[in-house]
C-alpha cells in the first residue's frame, strides 16, 4: 500500500483550490491593441481571430471594455497609412500612435495603465525596426537617436509605459535619459530584453501590415541561446528598465524563469500572435477545448515566473476569471 498519496489533495475541487500554486487575476493581463489610421470601421485581421485593427473611434469601446474587466493595462500599436525610411509617423505628434494614445489617456484616464510600443518597425517602409545605413544594415545608434524623438513624443501624449521592442543596444539607456533631461521622470520603461527572433510573430505581421522584407536576425535574439536571454535582462536592469520582458513566451518559459529568479524588478511575458492563432485555429477546428487552453496556455506563462502576461485574450479572459470559470 502506497505510504506518500499526492492524490488526497487532488480529490475534491476545493482542496485542489485550497493547493493551487499559480491563480490568475485580471490586473495580471495586459492586452495589445492595433489602431489603424484612415479606415471608418474596425477591419479584421484574418490570421487572429477575434482581434481587429480599431480606428480611433472603435478603441474607445475596446478600453472601456477592459478597464470594466479590471485588467492591467492595454499596449498600443500604431498602423499608419504612410510610412518612409525613417519612420517619420513615429515621432509625429498626430502620427496614429500618438493620436491613439491621447485618445485613450483621455477615455479610461488611471483605470488601466496605457502604454505604447515604442519601434520603428510600424512606420518605416522597409519594415524594419530602425533605420538603416548606407548599405541597408540597421544603424544601431542611429535608431537610437530616432528612439529617444519617439520616447518625448510618446509620454508627452499620455503613455505612461513605454515599450521598448527593438531590440537596439543602448535603448533602454538612451530612452530614460531622454525621459529625464525633459521632465518626463514618472514615464516608466518596459524593456522587452529577451525578444527572439521567432516564426510567432506571424500573425502580427499582418496585423500591422507589415513591409519587411527578410527578418530580424541580426538584432533579435537566436531562439537556441538561453543564456543571452538572461544577458539582455540583466543589461536593461543596468540601464534602468522599470520592467523587463521576455518574448515570445509558451516557447521560452525557460528563459523567464531564468529573468523571474535573477530579477529585482517586475518580469513580464508577451504571449504573441502566433501562440493566439495556434490556439484559435485548433479550438476552430474542434480540436482543443478553447476556454481551457487559454486559461491553461496563461497560467503556465505565469507558473514559470511572469508577474503580468501580454496577451489577445486579456479582456475575455479576465471576464471567466470575474464569473469564478
Ligand atoms: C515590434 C513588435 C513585434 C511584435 C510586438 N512588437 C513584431 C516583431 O518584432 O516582428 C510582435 C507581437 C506579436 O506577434 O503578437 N514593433
Amino acid at each position: 500500500m502506497p505510504r506518500v498519496r499526492p492524490r488526497r489533495l487532488r480529490a475534491t475541487p476545493a482542496l485542489r483550490r485550497a493547493v493551487s500554486e499559480t491563480r490568475l487575476h485580471p490586473s495580471d493581463l495586459v492586452l495589445p491593441i492595433f489602431v489603424r489610421e484612415g479606415v471608418d470601421e474596425p477591419v479584421a485581421i484574418s490570421s487572429m481571430p477575434g482581434v481587429v485593427q480599431h480606428t480611433l473611434d472603435s478603441v474607445r469601446g475596446a478600453v472601456n471594455e477592459a478597464a470594466a474587466a479590471g485588467i492591467g493595462g492595454v499596449m498600443l500599436f500604431g498602423v499608419p497609412e504612410v510610412r518612409d525610411a525613417v519612420g517619420s509617423g513615429a515621432t509625429d505628434p498626430d502620427g496614429i500612435l500618438n493620436l491613439a494614445t491621447r485618445v485613450v489617456a483621455d477615455e479610461v484616464g488611471d483605470a488601466l495603465v496605457v502604454q505604447t510600443d515604442l519601434c520603428l518597425d510600424e512606420f518605416t517602409d522597409h519594415g524594419h525596426c530602425g533605420v538603416l545605413d548606407a548599405i541597408g544594415r540597421v544603424d544601431n545608434d542611429a535608431t537610437l537617436e530616432r528612439y529617444r524623438e519617439m520616447a518625448l513624443v510618446q509620454a508627452a501624449s499620455g503613455s505612461a509605459l513605454l515599450g521598448l521592442s527593438g531590440m537596439m543596444d543602448g535603448q533602454v539607456a538612451a530612452v530614460r535619459e531622454a525621459l529625464d533631461t525633459s521632465g518626463f521622470i514618472d514615464t516608466a520603461v518596459l524593456a522587452y530584453s529577451a525578444k527572439y527572433a521567432s516564426a510567432y510573430y506571424g500573425p502580427f505581421r499582418e496585423a500591422v501590415a507589415s513591409t519587411l522584407q527578410g527578418d530580424r536576425r541580426s538584432y533579435q535574439l537566436d531562439p537556441g541561446n538561453r543564456r543571452e536571454g538572461l544577458r539582455e535582462a540583466m543589461i536593461d536592469i543596468e540601464e534602468g528598465a522599470d520592467i523587463v520582458m521576455v518574448k515570445p513566451a509558451g516557447s521560452y518559459l525557460d528563459v523567464l524563469s531564468d529573468v523571474a529568479a535573477a530579477s529585482d524588478v517586475p518580469v513580464w511575458a508577451y504571449q504573441v500572435s502566433g501562440e493566439y492563432a495556434m490556439i484559435e485555429a485548433a479550438a476552430a477546428n474542434g480540436w482543443i477545448d478553447r476556454q481551457r487552453a487559454v486559461h491553461e496556455s496563461v497560467v503556465g506563462i505565469r507558473r514559470a515566473g511572469a508577474d503580468t502576461v501580454l496577451t489577445y485574450w486579456a479582456t475575455e479572459l479576465a471576464g471567466w476569471l470575474n464569473d469564478g470559470v
